[in-house]
C-alpha cells in the first residue's frame, strides 16, 4: 500500500518509521520544511525503541504534494491546530484519497475537517502509542498501546468499511495494533479526558506524568478537570466506560517517567494544544451552560505561558 504521513512530529515519524520498515508499503512524509524534507529522505527514519536500539526505515519525503502519486491512506498527524494549514498545502490530495485517518489529541480538529472534507472518507484514531521526537527524523517509541480508528459519521460505504478494515489490518501486520472501533467518538473523549487531566498539569508542575500522583495539590485539580469534563461529555450524551479520573489517575502511573506532548511544547516554547483540550472542554461546556472553572484556570495559566513563544511546526 502506498500511505501518506503528514507531519513529522512523533508521532508521525512513528508512523512512518513502523510502516516504512515494512516492504509491502511506500510511504511518504509531506512536510512543510523543504530542507527537513531532504535531509529525511536521505536519512530515513531513525527509531530508538525501549532498549535503546535504534533501527533505520526508508521514506520519501516531500515539502511539494503536488509530487505525491495517489495514495491509500492518508495518515494526519499533525498538532490539532495545524491541521488547517496542513489541509490548505494537500487539499487536491485529501480530494484524491480514498481515506484520511486523522490522530490528534483533542477534539476540535474533527469539526475543522468535517467542515472542510465534507465529501471525502476520513476517519477519526486515536492512539496509546508513546512517542518522544529526539531530533529531525529521529523517534524515540516508549511504549505500546492500542491504536483505534472509525468513522465519525456513520453509515459509510462498504467500500470505505474494507479501506478502514484493510489500514487497520496493515499497521497491525506493521507492528502498531489497531482496532476499528463502531464508537470512535467514545474514544476521542476517552481520550480527551485523559489529556485533560494529566497535559497541561505536567506542563505547569514541570513534571512527569508520574510527578502529579505525589502532589496533593495538582491530583485535586485533576479530579475537578476531569469530573468537569465528564460532565460535559454526559451533557452532550456521550457514555464513559470508567470512571474518568480513576483512569487518568492509572495512566499517570502507568506512563510515570513520560514527559507528556504539553510538557515537551512548553519546554521547546512551541506552541501547545491547549485549545483542542482543555479548551474544548470549556467551550463545550459553555454551550451546554456547565460549570467548567477548572478547565478556564488551566486554559489560561497555560496561555500565559505560551504568549511568549513562537509556533515553529512540526
Ligand atoms: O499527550 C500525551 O502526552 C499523552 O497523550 C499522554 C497519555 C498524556 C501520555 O503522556
Amino acid at each position: 500500500m502506498r500511505f501518506v504521513i503528514i507531519g513529522p512530529g512523533a508521532l508521525g515519524c512513528l508512523f512512518a518509521a513502523t510502516l516504512g520498515s515494512d516492504p509491502r508499503h511506500e510511504v511518504w512524509l509531506l512536510d512543510h520544511d523543504r530542507q527537513r524534507a531532504d535531509l529525511l529522505t536521505w536519512q530515513g527514519i531513525l527509531l530508538t525503541d525501549a532498549e535503546n536500539r535504534e533501527r533505520r526505515s526508508p521514506i520519501r519525503a516531500t515539502a511539494d504534494a503536488g509530487t505525491i502519486p495517489g495514495c491509500d491512506c492518508i495518515l494526519l498527524c499533525v498538532k490539532s491546530h495545524q491541521v488547517p494549514t496542513a489541509l490548505d498545502a494537500a487539499d487536491p490530495l485529501f480530494r484524491a484519497a480514498p481515506l484520511t485517518i486523522t490522530l490528534q489529541n483533542g477534539i476540535t480538529h474533527l469539526e475543522t475537517i468535517g467542515a472542510r472534507l465534507p465529501a471525502q472518507v476520513w476517519a477519526a484514531g486515536v492512539t496509546a502509542q508513546g512517542a518522544t521526537l529526539l531530533g529531525p527524523g529521529r523517534v524515540r517509541h516508549g511504549g505500546s498501546g492500542p491504536t483505534r480508528i472509525g468513522f465519525m459519521k456513520q453509515p459509510v460505504s462498504y467500500a470505505a468499511a474494507t479501506q478502514l478494515q484493510r489500514i487497520a489490518a496493515a499497521l497491525t501486520l506493521a507492528g502498531i495494533t489497531t482496532e476499528v472501533a463502531a464508537d470512535i467518538r467514545q474514544h476521542v473523549w476517552r481520550k480527551l479526558l485523559i489529556n485533560v487531566g494529566i497535559n497541561a498539569l505536567t506542563a505547569i508542575h514541570d513534571c512527569a506524568n508520574g510527578g502529579l500522583l505525589s502532589s496533593p495539590a495538582a491530583l485535586l485539580r485533576m479530579r475537578r478537570a476531569v469530573s468537569e469534563g465528564a460532565a460535559v461529555a454526559a451533557g452532550l450524551g456521550i457514555t464513559l466506560a470508567e470512571d474518568p479520573v480513576a483512569l487518568a489517575m492509572d495512566v499517570c502511573a502507568a506512563t510515570a517517567s513520560n514527559i507528556s506532548s504539553m510538557l515537551q511544547d512548553v519546554r521547546n516554547r512551541r506552541a501547545t494544544e491547549i485549545d483542542a483540550i482543555n479548551g474544548a472542554v470549556v467551550k463545550a461546556g459553555h454551550r451546554l451552560r456547565l460549570a467548567v472553572p477548572e478547565n478556564e484556570a488551566l486554559t489560561s495559566e497555560i496561555k500565559a505561558l505560551e504568549s511568549n513563544f513562537s509556533d515553529d511546526y512540526p
